[in-house]
């Protein structure tokens, strides 16, 4: 097949973070509750005679600080899986983004969960579920959700995933900054924070029950992100904006993962509406209205 195979992936967020003391490999135990955006990124690739990376990007995300060539994690993937197929990684990847770069929504590891996706699909590995999920976790501790979508429990530095049920749609205001924030930067801030957390991370079972009975002011108390305490502390500004939110009518704030992004859940569509145009009006340039759970990688064309 030449192409060109489109894989559409999914942002994701925390709804519950709980992080432990850093492991001997330097990563640190998680447990943590994912839930996929209808906020995507499409990855098309096709037939070429090297391998090349391209981007369109979406007005709000700051093109300028994805990385192409083979820097960029959908190289990267196309590199792992020609490696793991034995076959050259030739290729033509076009990413077309709408996530926001470096915000806590894990945008490069949906590209990459969709790269693998479809170059599966061009070069008719046709792999089992099993080993993309593996060659997932090996390009990042977020890439393999991206693959499963939904909503699901995340353990071990976050690339054991286990499907949550999760029939609920959640209306959820995501607030992105212009600025991006870096994942290691604020873990390594949580361990100067918290130099005694505890090995364990923090269950997350009380969000896992609090999801289960489909009501948003449930959901909204049950929210908690370790990551939070140290973003914020590195941004002090994302705390005042999760006041702001929380004021304009949104049940609860919190920051996405390891941040900038800022999360709101509301209780239903209009308040969604209104909550974001409030911040909108706040000027916050970029405010946009989502649900949760959606769907992982998956093929939207051919
Ligand atoms: O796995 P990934 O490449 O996304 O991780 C990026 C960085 O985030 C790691 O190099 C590490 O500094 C930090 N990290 C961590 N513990 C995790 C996941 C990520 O310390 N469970």
């Amino acid at each position: 097949m030449s192409g060109p195979v489109t894989v559409r992936a999914p942002a994701k967020i925390n709804l519950h973070l709980g992080v432990g003391a850093p492991r001997e490999d330097g990563f640190h135990p998680l447990d943590t509750v994912y839930q996929a955006l209808q906020l995507t990124d499409d990855v098309s690739v096709s037939a070429a005679a090297g391998l090349r990376t391209s981007l369109a990007a979406a007005d709000h995300v700051d093109a300028t600080s994805v990385p192409l060539g083979t820097d960029n994690i959908v190289a990267r993937a196309a590199a792992l899986l020609a490696a793991r197929l034995g076959r050259e990684p030739h290729t033509a990847l076009h990413i077309r983004k709408q996530i926001p770069v470096a915000g806590g929504m894990a945008g490069g590891s949906a590209d990459a969960a969709a790269a693998l996706r479809a170059l599966d699909r061009l070069w008719g590995a046709d792999l089992p579920e099993a080993d993309l999920l593996e060659l997932a976790a090996e390009l990042g501790s977020d890439v393999p959700f991206a693959l499963v979508g939904g909503t699901a429990r995340g353990r071990g530095r976050g690339e054991l995933v286990e499907p949550v049920d999760d029939p609920a749609t959640w209306w959820w205001v995501v607030v992105p900054s212009t600025t991006g924030l870096s994942t290691p930067a604020v873990y390594r801030h949580f361990d100067v924070l918290l130099p005694e957390a505890p090995a364990e991370p923090a269950s997350a079972e009380p969000l896992l029950t609090a999801i289960a009975t489909g009501d948003p002011t449930r959901l909204a108390d049950a929210l908690f992100n370790d990551l939070q305490a140290p973003a914020v502390d590195l941004r002090p500004e994302l705390g005042e904006l999760i006041a702001r939110g929380e004021a304009e009518g949104a049940l609860r704030g919190l920051v996405s993962g390891s941040g900038p992004t800022c999360l709101f859940l509301c209780a239903d569509e209009a308040a969604a509406e209104a909550t974001a145009a409030a911040l909108r009006g706040a000027g916050h340039g970029v405010v946009l209205t989502t649900t949760g759970p959606a769907a992982g990688a998956h093929v939207v064309a051919p």
